[in-house]
């Protein structure tokens, strides 16, 4: 609890020396009633979960392992911020990228850039590795998001991936690989944008999430294979995130499709 950063937001830090996932538990709460700004840590999980039912291993101390519970759905009378359409509930692990990022790269010092959705991957340009993943889940009218970031974690305990390889802050060079500064600021971060996202309604426009989310995201501009959850795929050259947080792929014979969920591979 002496983790507990200023300027209000967060209501407690719930630090487990071993759970099964951060998720689950976060999620528990959500259906307990706990109000929004509960931070779950873990030093280690059993059973982290990572995107479209993979799971997420990091050995123990190595990363940053938490989840963070919100509630767009509720007005805040007291911060005047109004209840926020559930359409917009897709932001959030969008957002969590972005501050974590910057708090990678203001903490750890390294290159770092967003893979659409909300992979963060970090070393230099021309052959970066995913450092860390975010999962966000719905609770009721809750959101769980979810980060797992590899912080000194050793190449030979990495797991091994399809996509892209997967590397730690210490591996791609990092200036310091204490984590509890690298929480702070990710928390002070998340703090900040949600604040300003809520105040305008859940709007990533206007809060300026758009334009900072399309800033560091490495996929735009890159031919891309996108594979949908349905099983299909798309190929073409990623042009943009619109308004709702979808990949914009512009096809060989020209049409615009949108892509909200899948995976995207960059195929140069
Ligand atoms: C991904 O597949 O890239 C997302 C991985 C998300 C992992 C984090 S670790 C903390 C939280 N608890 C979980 O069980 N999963 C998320």
């Amino acid at each position: 609890r002496a983790l507990v950063t200023p300027g209000g937001f967060w209501t407690g830090i719930d630090l487990r020396p071993e759970t099964g996932s951060t998720n689950a538990d976060a999620t528990a709460a959500a259906l307990r009633g706990e109000p929004e700004g509960l931070v779950v840590v873990a030093e280690q999980q059993t059973a982290g979960r990572g995107r479209r039912d993979r799971q997420w291993t990091s050995p123990p101390r190595a990363g940053l392992t938490l989840s963070v519970l919100l509630r767009p759905g509720r007005a805040d009378d007291e911060k005047e911020w109004p209840v926020v359409p559930v359409g917009a509930y897709g932001w959030l692990s969008l957002l969590v990228g972005v501050a974590l990022l910057e708090a990678v790269r203001r903490v750890a010092e390294v290159e770092a850039t967003l893979k659409w959705p909300n992979d963060l991957l970090v070393g230099p340009a021309d052959r970066p590795g995913k450092a860390a993943g975010i999962l966000a889940e719905v609770a009721g009218d809750a959101v769980v998001v979810g980060i797992g970031l590899n912080v000194t974690t050793r190449a030979e305990e990495l797991p091994a991936t399809t996509g892209l390889p997967a590397t730690s802050l210490k591996l791609a060079g990092a200036a310091t690989t204490d984590r509890d500064p690298l929480l702070r600021a990710l928390l002070r971060g998340i703090a900040g944008w949600y604040a300003g996202w809520r105040e305008a309604g859940g709007d990533a426009e206007m809060s300026g999430l758009l334009a900072a989310y399309r800033r560091d995201c490495a996929t735009i501009g890159r031919p891309v294979r996108a594979l949908l959850p349905g099983g299909g795929e798309v190929t073409g050259e990623a042009t943009s995130v619109d308004v709702d947080g979808q990949l914009v792929i512009r096809t060989a014979d020209g049409a615009d499709l949108r892509v909200s969920a899948g995976d995207v591979v960059h195929v140069r």
